[in-house]
């Protein structure tokens, strides 16, 4: 123990002195600083004399007079060398379908000069996958595969995908409409048409008729009940029930089946994606087998549904209520089309790129007499350019920045993206709700389900190791 013991003081001893040495030097700049300005400041504006003898400190910032956030902003800014505007996004051998978006884009079906993004094949032009099919029957669309064949963005219904492209938008589907009286007989509608479905949707079907739940299907499987020319969202509103039987049990793919029941306000019953909680607008308001064996157990559900009028609109009550807010958050990222959403992430993986290598010449924070003042930028989810945001170290929290990003896009007087675009009765009053804040970059499962700062330490964390970080927020 001993002989261990004696080194160790005197390293602490060693450590002390190394101390007293960086405290005496910085104390001997201080006299020497102030000493320059007394004998400056006759003569010259306090501004020159300061702001060029930066002397960054031990944590890498600026400590001057001329330290504030309009000091920051003027520093901080990239004079970025690719200008949207000027050269606007180029995407080869895509569909432009959307009127406007957050930065300049074209898609173009042939062009000869540089692109940013190809869904065709062209050397040295970063190749762009877009499907919405299952994975289950495409596996090289699944995400790593996909990467695999030298896909460099990959847009599918999954949300770990670089884009995905979801089923689910508030123009498609009015999912706030008013449910309408019950008046079939048969407790569930199905319209299935694709009768070789490798989850064996039929057979949970088949076994839903043995337990007593009369089906009227329209589609070409198990037609009972002519369907030709019939209205889909005409003919669920009148059942109780509407099985929503997806092709495959794939994570995040939720098609068509799911949304029309909600618009209808008819109880989907759901054989499809394991995580169809996350996109439902209520806990209960929907009912999933998982497999064969959770056939009786939900047949009974629904039995105890049909003839308990109470429980039965409990479970639309959110037709009422409004939806909950993670559902908000999710229908809410396809107000931006996928196309342009595609153009934004192209953007920003071209800006970032930039900012890294003009990042030692950005101070990024400084201190002043009161503290050090950290820049951050922050932009809403859809948007491209970012707003900034300056937190002092004491507020260096997430919510001092929670605090920070209201004040600043309420005084901006920002409306959020999806102001237009939701059912009337959701669209909020004028006061904006921060849902959720993340670095950029992250995918929209992280952003939306499995990420999180932790905790203030983890925040502050953040901002260390990225300098001018860029966050995205979520308005709900
Ligand atoms: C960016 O451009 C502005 C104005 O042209 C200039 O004052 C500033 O020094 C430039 N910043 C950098 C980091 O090059
Ligand atoms: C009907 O459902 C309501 C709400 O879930 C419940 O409180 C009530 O006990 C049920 N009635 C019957 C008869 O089961
Ligand atoms: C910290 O945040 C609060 C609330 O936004 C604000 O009132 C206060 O001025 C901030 N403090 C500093 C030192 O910036």
């Amino acid at each position: 123990m001993r002989p261990v013991a004696a080194p160790t003081a005197s390293r602490l001893w060693w450590g002390k002195f190394v101390q007293l040495g960086i405290i005496a030097i910085v104390l001997i700049e201080c006299v020497f600083i102030i000493h320059l300005h007394v004998l400056n400041s006759p003569f010259q504006s306090v501004n020159t004399s300061y702001s060029n003898s930066l002397i960054p400190d031990h944590g890498g910032s600026i400590i001057g007079s001329s330290c504030s956030e309009e000091w920051l902003e003027k520093m901080d800014r990239v004079n970025y060398t690719r200008d949207f505007v000027k050269q606007p996004v180029l995407i080869l051998f895509g569909t432009q379908e959307w009127s406007t978006c957050a930065v300049p884009c074209v898609f173009h079906t042939n062009d000869n000069g540089p692109a940013d993004g190809t869904f065709g094949v062209r050397d040295g032009v970063p190749r762009i996958m877009r499907s919405m099919e299952s994975s289950a029957y495409y596996p090289d669309h699944e995400l790593d595969s996909a990467r695999r064949k030298g896909f460099t963005v990959v847009m599918t219904t999954s949300l770990m995908s670089d884009v995905p492209v979801g089923y689910f938008s508030w123009i498609e589907y009015p999912v706030m409409d008013p449910p309408q009286p019950k008046t079939k007989t048969a407790l569930a509608a199905a319209f299935i048409s694709n009768c070789g479905a490798q989850n064996g949707r039929l057979r949970v079907f088949n076994l839903l008729q043995k337990e007593g739940i009369t089906i009227d299907s329209y589609g070409a499987c198990n037609q009972n009940i002519a369907g030709g020319r019939v209205n889909k969202l005409q003919a669920l509103q009148k059942y109780k029930f509407s099985l929503a039987f997806e092709n495959s049990n794939v994570e995040d793919y939720v098609t068509e089946k799911f949304f029309q029941a909600l618009v209808a306000g008819s109880i989907p019953v759901v054989v499809g994606a394991p995580n169809i909680e996350e996109f439902a607008p209520a806990p209960n308001s929907y009912l999933y087998i998982k497999d064969e064996n959770e056939v009786k157990s939900v047949a009974a559900k629904m039995m105890f549904l049909a003839g308990n009028a109470t429980a039965y609109d409990e479970a639309l009550r959110w037709k009422y209520d409004g939806p909950s807010l993670s559902f908000l958050a999710l229908v809410d990222m396809a107000v931006v089309h996928s196309s342009c959403r595609l153009c934004i992430h192209l953007a920003t993986r071209i800006h970032s790129k930039e900012e890294a290598s003009v990042a030692p010449q950005r101070p990024c924070q400084c201190s002043h007499r009161s503290g050090t003042i950290h820049h951050l930028y922050v932009r809403e989810r859809g948007r491209f350019k970012p707003e900034s945001i300056f937190l002092e170290e004491s507020n260096l929290t997430l919510k001092g920045l929670v605090e920070a990003v209201l004040q600043k896009f309420t005084a901006i007087q920002h409306e959020p993206i999806w102001k237009g675009d939701r059912p009337e009765m959701i669209r909020g009053d004028s006061n904006l709700r921060v849902y959720r804040i993340y670095p950029v970059g992250l995918t929209q499962r992280e952003a939306l389900y499995s990420w999180s700062f932790k905790s203030d330490e983890g925040f502050k964390e953040i901002v260390r190791q990225h300098p001018c970080s860029n966050f995205e927020v979520i308005f709900v």
